[in-house]
């Protein structure tokens, strides 16, 4: 999004969300993006990214209405929700929510190259010459065959066989979201989240987010994927199995039970 804005000279407008548990950035609002759309009459698209970094969801369907009540369209960065809506054990996705269009990563929770994102353009509102020409200005034109094939494959995958995937993927979810609740100090971000991204929050305790990662990491040889103040994110994806979970949580109640509230 910000490179967007960088190589278009854009003027955006930034809506602030309230903060959840832990410092985390919550949902944008419909409401939120009508008094944006009020202030600022030139806007012309509206990008949310939903499901956030730390997995936190934003109400797609009610955003998309707002705006195209005003015949504006929206764009989803959906990076980290590839996996969403394509089984009932993970909540709805943007496409089949009334996002215009929705950027997705498949490499990010899915079985398929770094480098795999897709692009889905819902409905008409986005016109096809425009978006066609936009793609060829800032895409290469020797698109690379084992990326190509990467994508097909996954999609095959999950055509085939992803059901049960997604079933065990949810299953361990909960299992591991189960267990965590005996913790003391730590606690998992919980409502209207990708129950796929486990926010390990440690606002409150003795040791902040980055020292959590960095305490994973030395101690138990288990890399996060980011850290704030108040929390440490771990990402997991179709392919974790029983035994990486079953690591992290370990390792957490090791953790956990060297902690203190501050
Ligand atoms: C919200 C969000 N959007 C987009 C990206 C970039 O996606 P890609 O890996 O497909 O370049 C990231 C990368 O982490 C991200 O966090």
């Amino acid at each position: 999004m910000d490179h967007a804005v960088e190589l278009l000279g854009l003027r955006p407008v930034y809506i602030d969300p309230p903060l959840l548990d832990g410092g985390v950035t919550g949902p944008v609002t419909p409401e939120a993006v009508a008094e944006a759309l009020d202030a600022y009459p030139d806007i012309r698209l509206a990008a949310i990214t939903s499901p956030t970094y730390e997995g936190v969801l934003s109400d797609i369907g009610a955003i998309a209405a707002v705006l195209h009540q005003r015949d504006m369209p929206l764009l989803v960065d959906e990076a980290h929700g590839a996996h969403l809506g394509l089984s009932a054990h993970f909540p709805w996705g943007a496409v089949s929510q009334g996002a215009d269009l929705v950027v997705q990563s498949l490499h990010k929770t899915l079985p398929s190259l770094t480098q795999t994102a897709l692009l889905h353009r819902v409905g008409k509102r986005v016109s096809h010459e425009r978006l066609q020409h936009a793609l060829d200005v800032f895409q290469t034109s020797s698109p690379s065959y084992p990326l190509l094939a990467s994508i097909d494959s996954c999609v095959a995958f999950l055509e085939r066989e992803g059901e049960p995937h997604f079933a065990a993927w949810r299953a361990r979810l909960d299992a591991f979201r189960e267990a965590a609740k005996r913790l003391k100090h730590l606690r998992l971000l919980t409502g209207e989240i990708d129950p796929g991204k486990l926010t390990i929050l440690c606002d409150g305790t003795n040791m902040t987010g980055p020292e959590l990662m960095a305490c994973l990491r030395e101690a138990h040889g288990i890399e996060l994927e980011m850290a704030r103040d108040g929390y440490a994110v771990a990402m997991t994806g179709l392919a974790s199995g029983d035994e990486d979970f079953h690591r992290l949580q370990t390792a957490l109640e090791a953790v956990d039970k060297k902690l203190a509230f501050r």
